[in-house]
Formats: C-alpha cells, sequence, structure tokens
C-alpha cells in the first residue's frame, strides 16, 4: 500500500519487497506512507493530499501548531477532519476558526474509553473523510481494537515525557516527583498498550530547580508544538520506515 501524495494503493509487497503498514506482521519491514508497488487494488489521484484526521478533548494547542505548519507549507497534508468528544472543546473552535470540518463525537456513558457504537461511528467519519493518518492530540479515551484495526500503524500520538519513561497521566507531574534532571515529549505509533508504540521522535525539556508542575508542563508543550509538526511532515514526506519497533528518517522519498 502506499499512501500519501501520489497514489495509494494496496499490493501484498511494495518494489522494496516491503509489506504495507497494515498488512505487516511485528518483524516486517514497511515504509511509510507506503511506496507504491505492482499489482495496486487501490489508487488515487496524483493531484490528492496526505488527508490528516485529528482527535482531541481540549484546548487543541497541538493541533494548532500542525494546522499553522500546513498553512507555512511545511507539511505537504491537508486536515480533512477534526473530531473531539467534549462538544466545547477548544480543539472543535480552533478547527471551525480554520473553515476545517469539525465534530462532536458524542462518547457514551463510559469515562475513559467510547461506547462502541462511538468507536464505530469515530471509524466510519475518518473513513468518509479518506483520512490517511489520524493524529492524537490530546484525545484522552483509550481507543480500542476495531479502531486500533481500521487505522493500523496509521494512528500517532503525542505524549508529554521521554517514553518509556513515565506513560498515562499527567506525565509531566510524574517527572518532577521522580527527580528527573531531563524530560520532554515523544511522538509514538499507537498500539494496544498505553503509550507503548514504536518511537517515532523524541525532543527533550530540561527539569530546573524552581520547575512547578505548571512550568515545567508549559515548557514541554512548547517542545510538543515543533516536535509534532516535524514527525508530521516527515511521515506526510515518506521519510519515515518503520522495521518492528524501530523507526527509521531520511528513508529515501517515495517514487
Ligand atoms: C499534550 O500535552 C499532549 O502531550 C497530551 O495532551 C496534551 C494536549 O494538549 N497528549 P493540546 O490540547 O494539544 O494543547
Amino acid at each position: 500500500m502506499c499512501l500519501g501524495t501520489k497514489y495509494v494503493c494496496v499490493t501484498a509487497e511494495n518494489e522494496y519487497g516491503e509489506v504495507p503498514m497494515h498488512l505487516a506482521t511485528p518483524a516486517g519491514a514497511v515504509r511509510f506512507p507506503l511506496v507504491l508497488g505492482g499489482g495496486c487494488a487501490i489508487q488515487r489521484p496524483v493531484s490528492k493530499l496526505f488527508r490528516l484526521g485529528v482527535l482531541g478533548s481540549g484546548q487543541g494547542s497541538n493541533f494548532v501548531a500542525i494546522a499553522e505548519a500546513i498553512a507555512a507549507g511545511k507539511i505537504p497534508a491537508e486536515v480533512a477532519l477534526v473530531l473531539s468528544d467534549v462538544e466545547s472543546s477548544g480543539i472543535l473552535t480552533q478547527a471551525r476558526q480554520r473553515g476545517i470540518p469539525a465534530s462532536y463525537l458524542p462518547p457514551g456513558k463510559f469515562r475513559t474509553k467510547l461506547e462502541e457504537d462511538a468507536e464505530r461511528s469515530l471509524v466510519a467519519q475518518l473513513q468518509a473523510a479518506e483520512v490517511d493518518l489520524v493524529l492524537l492530540a490530546g484525545f484522552m479515551r483509550v481507543l480500542k481494537g476495531d479502531f486500533l484495526k481500521a487505522f493500523e500503524g496509521r494512528i500517532v500520538n503525542i505524549h508529554p515525557s521521554l517514553l518509556p519513561c513515565f506513560p498515562g497521566l499527567h506525565a509531566w507531574k510524574q517527572a518532577l516527583d521522580y527527580g528527573v534532571k531531563v524530560t520532554g515529549c515523544t511522538v509514538h505509533f499507537v498500539d494496544a498498550g498505553i503509550d507503548s508504540g514504536a518511537i517515532i521522535g523524541q525532543q527533550t525539556v530540561p527539569v530546573l530547580d524552581r520547575d512547578t508542575p505548571e512550568s515545567l508542563h508549559l515548557r514541554i508543550h512548547q517542545a510538543e508544538h515543533e516536535l509534532y509538526p516535524r514527525c508530521v511532515a516527515a511521515l506526510a514526506r515518506g521519510e519515515i520506515s518503520v522495521q518492528g519497533r524501530l523507526v527509521l528518517w531520511n528513508a529515501p522519498a517515495p517514487k
């Protein structure tokens, strides 16, 4: 399968002998976006831009950083859809202000995950929007099997620590309480675990003696706004390849 600015094709193996992301075994080597190979089953027009779906629950500052990087020509992609489980969230307001389709996704009765119907609707909306890559930007619900299967290898998250340290909630406070001298943020692929997928990129942030949880969180947030657009740009340009847990940068651009 190849994704991105040229074609989308589904094929068992591409010309590099690599397996498409959604067909990849843990040991398989995959390129992202996947490269044109023989025997394509699905094709898209040459003109189609790499399409992003963004999920968030909060203020949406990472979404804004990505939208601004796209507007500045730094990411060859477009945001096709923004969805939030919080009707009054800043991320929906920010998207609508930019004329980007944005919808509230009623999450159902659970607090930390989506109800089954909601998750089905999420998948359907992202598929209808022909999203190539799903970006989690402060989405506060655990996503389950059907969603992960539908977008396998095409879901990315940003986390406010240097993973694998301090997964889960309030990672900046965990770092401060532990007494580390350096923390940061991580962009990673999403798998079935909590903040456990293959690491795409990381940016360090020093922990200062005078830091409070708030001051440290603020500096991590600033680092996120540099790291996330950089990683998304590399993904959209096809500069990322994946071998098991190893994510390699500067892969040769897709033909
Ligand atoms: C960020 O700190 C991100 O690391 C975490 O959620 C927060 C989202 O912030 N996953 P924002 O809504 O993008 O401002």
